[in-house]
């Protein structure tokens, strides 16, 4: 699914707890969008707006003060990737004013946002996104707007795990909407035809040599071992989490307290690289890949289903 991330950030003065101005290399939402931009390996791009604010912070917030009351749209530079090929924008802002700051919406309505999704995310001195969803609700009334995540601007930096994990998670929920793996009946060529797939990305895009099995109806219809089968029992131990709970593995790291069946059960995997297998929505095996990162693996599967529904 192609993604963006899509933010708005200042460097050089900000106030940090206390009252303290500090100087920022970096603004915090740029920290958070980097992390975010890390997971989903996707554009990042910058709203940069035309005109430049004070390097006083007090005069910069009174800047911005003026154009949220007086509703301004002030002009932002060319936004520099293709916005309306993408299924889905990570958007991020600084909480200005209990809104987003107004370049934002004038980002905003440029686009087209019919069958988008929005994922918005924030920083801010305390409030969150205050009236932010609200308002983007009102200005791209045909997007989609997901489930979003506001951190405290000074803490971006010791929430990168829970940042990654959230921006992990909303990306593959609606990858899965997809059905990727849902097929009509069960085809041996399907099987052969995904693994020989998987091995073509990974080598393409990981240069890692994986392991791969398609499990149908209790039988390994496919399997592929590379000459180092050290770690190979991750192929059973991801089958069996996927047979026991009818979820792709990755769901049960993500939730761990829905698995409570298969925790502390060495025999299972709960991390990413095990999908079920589906005919007509019902559950008959699993495609299992092994040997990369966790978010990795779930992520091979997907492309690999993706490509063989393509053709
Ligand atoms: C113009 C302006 C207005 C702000 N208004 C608020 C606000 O209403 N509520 C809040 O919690 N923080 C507010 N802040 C603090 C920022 O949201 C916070 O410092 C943010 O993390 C900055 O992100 P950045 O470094 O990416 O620009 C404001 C900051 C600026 C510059």
């Amino acid at each position: 699914m192609k993604t963006a991330v899509v933010f708005l950030s200042m460097k050089g003065e900000t106030i940090a707890p206390g009252m303290k101005i500090v100087n920022l290399e970096k603004g915090y939402t740029n920290i958070m969008a980097e992390y975010i931009q890390e997971v989903l390996h996707n554009d990042l791009v910058e709203i940069v707006p035309e005109r430049i604010y004070s390097t006083d912070h007090f005069q910069m917030i009174n800047e911005a003060k003026e154009e949220f009351e007086n509703n301004e749209r002030p002009a932002i530079q060319p936004i520099n990737a293709d916005i309306d090929a993408c299924e889905m924008i990570f958007l991020g802002f600084p909480n200005w004013w209990a809104t987003m700051p107004m370049p934002v919406f004038t980002f905003l309505e440029q686009y087209d946002w019919t069958g988008k999704k929005i994922v918005p995310f924030v920083t801010s001195g305390g409030s969150g996104f205050a009236h932010a969803i609200e308002d983007l609700k009102k200005t791209c009334p045909e997007a989609e707007i997901l489930e979003g995540l506001a951190v405290l601007g000074h803490e971006v930096e010791n929430e990168k795990k829970k940042i990654q994990d959230w921006a992990w998670r909303v990306y593959q929920e609606e990858e899965m909407k997809k059905n990727l793996n849902d097929f009509d009946s069960f085809k041996n060529e399907d099987a052969l035809n995904f693994g020989l797939k998987v091995c073509e990305i990974a080598e393409r895009e990981y240069k890692r040599q994986v392991r791969i099995r398609v499990v149908y109806d209790d039988v390994i219809v496919f399997q592929y071992l590379t000459g180092d089968l050290v770690g190979g029992e991750w192929l059973d131990k991801k089958e069996k989490t996927v047979k026991k709970t009818g979820k792709s593995s990755i769901c049960t790291y993500y939730h761990p307290e829905e698995f409570k069946e298969i925790q502390g059960d060495n025999s299972c995997a709960m991390f990413g690289g095990g999908v079920p297998y589906l005919i007509n929505g019902e559950n008959h095996g699993a495609f299992i890949v092994s040997g990369l990162r966790h978010r990795e693996d779930h992520d091979l599967v997907m492309k690999a289903l993706e490509s063989i529904k393509k053709n």
